[in-house]
């Protein structure tokens, strides 16, 4: 078969017909986690001729730019009593007790120092007026803790580490779309996928393999994230190769997406960053009532972001929302100057979209926004294949059960440095690859596959069906769950993976193409939440359930799941770790947000 390119030459598609790129190190994805990764494996003396970074947009363009509010590490600049076991601490309530306390230990010793070394790096940090690294509030955490560069901190993180890379001279492919990872007897042998502009077939053989690609967020119908990005790639890819996925019934709502109902459907669900409640941004209900008065008096629009999202979704669904289907957030108490300095993104949008926040409210609903669960890895970011790493969000274990704003990015830049140390350290006394032929081989099943899947000429379009998968997983698995949800949503995704199984795909180089694969992806991450939520029979963190409202001590367990030997989906417990003597201490101290403060 041949197709056309987007530039109109002719392609083979040919299962053995393929490039090949050697790399020591293939960094699958290039937000600030792939980044980070990178850098650090060069500032640890690994050539960069030997790493290979991809990605599916244009360098410098992924995910971490839409995080905005900030960055957490407990540098104490107004509140000195603040320090990492606090940080820790409040990581641990936040995510109910079911995160890996040796992982939430590392992030938050480490990001005192990274943020002084992104601001050495040249990070635009917002600055007090005595020039120190300025802090917010953010929900749930004991004190100002957020670092930020005004609203756009993870574009600025971004640009910053992308420049760094650059002058370490990483190099980076775009447009790679990779669709299979390589493994033989629990070792990595690289990956296959293709290129997105040409349709050409590539395998990276590779001795280490970095998973950085994301989360799964964005299978959801309303997601903060663009359509096309966590959806799901990182944890699927690893767990078809034989890795262990963690954790992934707990699915993030950030309180406060855009409706699109008001503001055009491009917009719908796109994040109005907490960094508005975070500089005293209060919600109202249709009716005037400021009404996290009384679901959470003491914390109230800055309690944890699970209980603000469940509130705004009552406070919806029992007739006190706009006509559009969402709350108002209102900044305008704040002065023009205020608002335009610590919030100019937002500000920007709305004006561009009729709306002055300095006059007026938003309006907003809660959004799928992060996935908690992932790959499970080790205290370095190895999964239990040797050389196959989980960093990012594709990974498990800071999070638990719900996470604190500001610590995605944190967890970005501390496990990259981390794995990309642990990486370095290995290589240099270690020879680890594998059997090269064995990869070949497998590739070109693999594109065979991958051939008849552009040139199926079934019924269903893909990108419908994945729209279907998001509909489903919103409605089934969404803000508050059941038994009843769960379970038919689990024998509608059977009646889905029967459409996806029926494709009409439009040729490699074709958005069709890209469509089909992540449905693919997709379809296992969708029944892997579906059936984690409804294993587990109580209520934590961002996983409520209307028939187990409370908190079980029999669940202090992580849901692991895993591919058994004929492939069919197998779920598990694992025990959770106690937390350290001195974390156990600031968690005993009892610290919690004194949201008065902001009045
Ligand atoms: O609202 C925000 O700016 C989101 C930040 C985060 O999820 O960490």
């Amino acid at each position: 078969m041949r197709t056309e390119n987007r530039t109109g030459d002719a392609v083979p598609l040919d299962p053995a017909d393929y490039r090949v790129v050697e790399r020591t190190v293939l960094v699958v994805g290039a937000g600030a986690a792939g980044a980070q990764t990178a850098i650090e494996l060069v500032e640890q003396g690994i050539d960069p001729e030997e790493i290979l970074v991809i990605g599916k947009q244009e360098y410098g363009d992924a995910h971490t730019k839409w995080a905005r509010g900030g960055i957490n590490g407990a540098l104490g600049t107004h509140d000195p009593e603040d320090d990492w076991s606090i940080h820790a601490a409040d990581t641990l309530r936040e995510g109910g007790y079911l995160n890996d306390p040796e992982k939430v230990e590392t992030v938050a010793k480490r990001m005192p120092a990274l943020l002084r070394e992104l601001d050495d790096w040249g990070m635009p940090f917002s600055r007090t007026n005595q020039g120190e690294i300025d802090q917010r509030y953010f929900g749930a955490q004991s004190f100002r803790r957020t670092a930020f560069a005004g609203d756009h901190t993870g574009e600025s993180l971004l640009d910053t580490l992308v420049e760094r890379a650059r002058d370490l001279d990483v190099p980076y492919h775009e447009n790679v779309f990779v669709s299979r990872l390589v493994t033989e007897r629990g070792r990595t042998l690289g990956a296959a996928g293709h290129d997105m502009e040409t349709g050409e077939f590539v395998v990276f053989d590779a001795d280490v393999v970095v998973l950085a690609a994301g989360g799964y967020a964005s299978l959801y119908r309303r997601h903060s994230s663009r359509d096309d990005e966590n959806t799901g790639d990182g944890p699927a890819l690893a767990y078809e190769a034989g890795a262990e996925l963690m954790d992934v019934e707990f699915v993030q709502f950030h309180p406060t997406g855009m409706v699109g109902d008001r503001y055009g459907d491009e917009w719908d669900g796109r994040l109005v960053t907490e960094a508005v409640r975070g500089e005293g941004g209060r919600l109202y209900n249709v009716d005037g009532e400021r009404f996290m008065e009384r679901y959470s008096p003491d914390q109230m629009e800055l309690d944890a972001r699970d209980v603000v999202a469940r509130a705004i979704a009552r406070e919806i669904a029992e007739g006190r929302g706009t006509e559009n289907g969402g709350v108002y957030l209102d900044i305008s108490h704040r002065s023009r100057s205020f608002i335009e300095e610590r919030l100019p993104r937002m500000y920007e949008r709305f004006s561009d979209l009729g709306v002055d926040m300095a006059e007026e409210p938003v309006e907003v609903a809660p959004t799928a926004h992060y996935g908690m669960g992932g790959v499970t890895v080790d205290s370095v970011g190895q999964t239990r294949i040797d050389g196959l790493y989980a960093i990012g969000e594709t990974m498990a274990g800071v999070h638990g059960a719900n996470r604190l704003g500001g610590n995605s990015l944190a967890e970005t830049v501390a496990f990259g440095q981390v794995t990309g140390r642990a990486i370095a350290a290995r290589l240099a006394t270690e020879s680890i690859g594998g059997d090269s032929d064995v990869l070949y081989d497998r590739a070109e099943r693999h594109f065979a596959d991958l051939a008849m899947l552009a040139d199926s000429n079934g019924t269903h379009d893909p990108r419908t069906v994945l729209d279907e998968v998001r509909e489903l997983l919103w409605s089934r698995a969404g803000i508050i769950r059941d038994e009843e949800g769960l379970a038919s949503g689990l024998a509608e995704l059977d009646r889905i993976r029967g459409r996806a199984n029926d494709l009409a795909v439009g040729g490699p180089t074709s958005r069709s193409f890209e469509f089909a694969l992540d449905l693919g992806l997709a379809l296992v991450v969708a029944e892997a939440v579906l059936r984690g939520a409804r294993e587990r029979t109580e209520s934590r963190g961002a996983h409520y359930r209307t028939d187990y409202p409370d908190v079980s001590p029999d669940w202090q367990r992580n849901i692991v799941v895993e591919r058994d030997s004929v492939g069919a989906m197998r779920l598990t417990t694992a025990p959770i770790r106690t937390p350290s003597a001195v974390v156990q201490d600031a968690l005993n101290a009892g610290y919690e947000l004194d949201y008065h403060q902001l009045e």
